[in-house]
């Protein structure tokens, strides 16, 4: 049990603390010259988050789960200082302080969403207590599947206008994922009878198929920004970086996918 809660614990934490550190430069290069305090506050939390990563590769498995325990709470805290940072930089924007920035403001928001779920996850292993399955499912994909949809318009956005056919592709994940989007908010208001294992299986299975083109999406988009094939002001490190977190979903989805497939037997129940 405690190896699980170790293993699972550095898991997060190598990739969330990339993802941070991440995007504590992609914040840095949307700001303006001027901006030198914000510009500094993006600096230290890439050091944190950097440092952060280092030592998560310096634990095993075999690493004592109190000093894990503790490493969980420090990361959890530097967690919460870079989503307050985030929504601080949001603030700004929407008050139109920050007037010629290029950090749109669904982004900040975007980013700030990803550290609020690192913090929680973080949270939820240290307290011991991981969502049951059937409202895991839920819960997951109603946070990644907004995430793919806001990465969908930010490639859109990115991309230059005369790029047509891949604005136009990026358009369309953007739509596909808003109805992704709403049919989990559908079944999740339909919970707990939404809940059971031939409508939880049809909803990975659906969303897996989409995930699957939009990562393809993503790889081709960073392989030809990366051998600057095509027109963009997409810095090759976001591409990579939205190409990994669809990675990350995907890998949760199989985890769900999995799960299901033991519950067969009882198909037609509720899942509790
Ligand atoms: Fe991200
Ligand atoms: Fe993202």
């Amino acid at each position: 049990m405690s190896d699980a809660f170790v293993t699972r614990s550095l898991d997060e934490i190598r990739f969330w603390s990339r993802i941070m550190k991440e995007h504590s430069l992609f914040l840095r290069l949307g700001f303006r010259a001027e901006d030198t305090q914000l510009i500094a506050e993006a600096n230290h939390f890439q050091a944190i988050f950097e440092d952060i990563e280092r030592r998560s590769h310096v634990f095993s498995v075999d690493t004592d789960p109190q000093t894990i325990r503790a490493f969980n709470t420090e990361v959890q805290n530097a967690a919460t200082h870079i989503w307050a940072f985030k929504r601080r930089i949001l603030g700004l924007i929407l008050q139109c302080k920050l007037p010629g920035g290029t950090n749109f403001p669904l982004l900040v928001d975007h980013v700030s969403r990803e550290a609020n779920y690192f913090r929680n996850r973080l949270d939820e292993l240290n307290r011991g207590r991981l969502e049951p399955l059937h409202d895991a499912i839920i819960d997951e994909n109603l946070f990644f599947l907004k995430i793919m949809a806001d990465h969908a318009k930010f490639i859109g956005h990115l991309l230059d206008p005369s790029e047509r056919k891949l604005v136009d592709q990026a358009r369309e994940f953007s739509h596909e994922f808003d109805q992704l989007v709403f049919q989990a908010i559908d079944l999740s208001s339909m919970r707990p009878q939404s809940q059971t294992v031939p409508l939880l299986s049809q909803f990975v299975d659906e969303n897996k198929v989409s995930v699957k083109s939009l990562r393809d999406f993503k790889k081709t988009a960073s392989d030809l920004i990366e051998q600057c094939r095509i027109k963009s002001i997409i810095h090759p490190l976001l591409a990579d970086h939205v190409f990994r977190e669809a990675e990350r979903f995907l890998i949760i989805l199989d985890m769900f996918d999995q799960s299901l497939s033991g519950h067969k037997v009882n198909k037609r129940e509720i899942l509790f």
